[in-house]
Parts: structure tokens; sequence; C-alpha cells
């Protein structure tokens, strides 16, 4: 696994940049209504940048804050996934890079430097917590399953965003054991890849938000589709459904129909 170690070193340093902006009274920006930025966000994005460009000078990069290059031999970079949680000192918020060769993953990382958690997987080789290896859970009955999601951004001012969060909720919640909104799409992932969560949906997520949490669900064992139970895509979905898999036929029927 050398390339993954590769990558994860420049990450393990990123982090102490992540760190140290963590313990501070930060800068804080806005992109829009609710989207925030800090100063710790470009930091660590341009620190990223720099060092794999060096490393790795035959990939494209597409990095939240800054690069939007070619889709093909990617890296895709969220350098602060959870930045309103990070803005207030709450400590759910990682770095997530997802490494693309022709556009399949092939290597994934999400690092919460402040728990010290490091997550990743190489494609066909499983997934990893810390150097443990990492399982979805065998809950089978959804009823009995803890679920997470996220709000979008774009409920500030989209009618109809808005009005689909209310309208799953509102069918989802009581079929479930419960709901989770933490605030971090790349660790929720994770979090239904190492069986805290039984599943995770959400609407209008970017690349960087999942590019590394989908490859580390199915190495886990899990499942991810859209709301349709199709082959997810993350420039062209709308919604992402993760799960264990054996609960996700459940989860779609209930998101995918027309309320
Ligand atoms: C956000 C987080 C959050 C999700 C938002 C994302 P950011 O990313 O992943 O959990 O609900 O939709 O945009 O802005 O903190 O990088
Ligand atoms: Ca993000
Ligand atoms: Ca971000």
């Amino acid at each position: 696994m050398k390339t993954l170690n590769e990558f994860t070193e420049i990450i393990k340093k990123a982090g102490e940049i992540f760190k140290e902006g963590f313990e501070k009274k930060l800068q804080i920006h806005s992109k829009g209504i609710k989207d925030l930025v800090t100063d710790y966000d470009i930091k660590v994005e341009k620190f990223l940048i720099k060092e794999f460009r060096k490393k790795f000078a035959n990939f494209s990069i597409i990095a939240e804050e800054s690069a939007k290059e070619k889709f093909n031999n990617s890296i895709i970079i969220d350098p602060i996934d959870g930045t309103t949680n990070f803005a207030h000192h709450i400590p759910h918020c990682a770095i997530s890079v997802g490494i693309y060769e022709k556009k399949e993953p092939k290597y994934a990382i999400v690092y919460n430097p402040i728990l010290n958690e490091l997550y990743y997987a190489k494609k066909g080789e499983e997934a990893y917590k810390n150097g443990e290896k990492i399982k979805v859970s065998n809950q089978n009955c959804l009823q009995r399953s803890l679920l997470a999601t996220g709000f979008p951004y774009s409920s500030a001012e989209n009618e109809d965003d808005l009005k689909w969060v209310i309208n799953k909720l509102k069918h989802i919640l009581p079929r479930c054991q419960d709901i989770r909104r933490l605030g971090s799409a790349s660790l929720d992932l994770c979090y239904v890849a190492e069986g805290k969560y039984e599943g995770f949906y959400e609407i209008n997520l970017k690349p960087w938000d999942v590019s590394a949490g989908v490859l580390i669900v199915k190495e886990a064992g899990g499942l991810i589709s859209n709301e349709f139970g199709y082959e997810y895509n993350f420039f062209e979905d709308r919604c992402i459904v993760a799960s264990n898999g054996i609960i996700h036929d459940e989860m779609i029927e209930i998101l995918s129909k027309k309320v």
C-alpha cells in the first residue's frame, strides 16, 4: 500500500494545520446564506494541493475551495468536511480525500485529526480505521436501525429542497430507530462503514463530500446508490443513499416515493 501511505502521510501533516485552526478564534466568511468558509479551509487545502502536486503530478485536482480540474485521474479534496462544526469548535469534522484512476475510486482517506480517527480503504482491499478492519453492521430491521442525514445549505433559499428534507423525514423517521444529523457527510459515510449507523442519505452533496466515503462504505461491505437504487454518480445525482446493504431496499422504497 505504498501510494496509500504516501497520501496518508501528507494528510496527517495537513491534520496538524487543521488542529492548530480548531483551537483558534477563527476568521469566518460566508459563501452563501448558510455555507461558511474559514481561513483554515483555505490553508489546509493549499497545503494539500501543494504537496499532492509535488508527488502526484500526473493527477488532476478537484478541491472544494479552489481547483476544479478535469475528472479522470483525480484527487478529490474536501479540506474540512464539517466546516460549521469546525467553526463552532465541535470536534466532528475531517479532511476527506478520494483518489480516482480513470474515474474509478482507488484510494480513500477520511481523517478527523481532533479525535485522531483515520479511516481508509484501497479498492478491493477492505476498509480500515486506525489499522483495524471495519465492517458494516448486520442489523436487518429498519425499525432498529440508526440512520443519519444532512440538511443542504440550499434549504435557506430553495423551497423544493426544504420540502424534500421535511417530507422524507416525515416518512422515514417513524420507520427507523432514530436519525442523526452530525454535520459531516464524509464521517457519516465512515460511520456507516464501521457499523455505527445502519444507513445515511442526503441531497445536494458535492463530489468532495463523498469521494472518499463511498469507497470506504463499499470496502466495508456496504451499498451506495441514488434514491432510486441505481448506481450513484456524484456529479449528476441529487441524492446519495448508503447502508449496510441489508436495509437498503427499505430505505429506497421510502426515499424514492413521490409524495
Ligand atoms: C457539508 C457537510 C454536511 C452536509 C453538507 C456539506 P462542508 O460540507 O458534509 O454534513 O450536510 O451538505 O456541504 O461545507 O462542511 O464541507
Ligand atoms: Ca463537505
Ligand atoms: Ca468543506
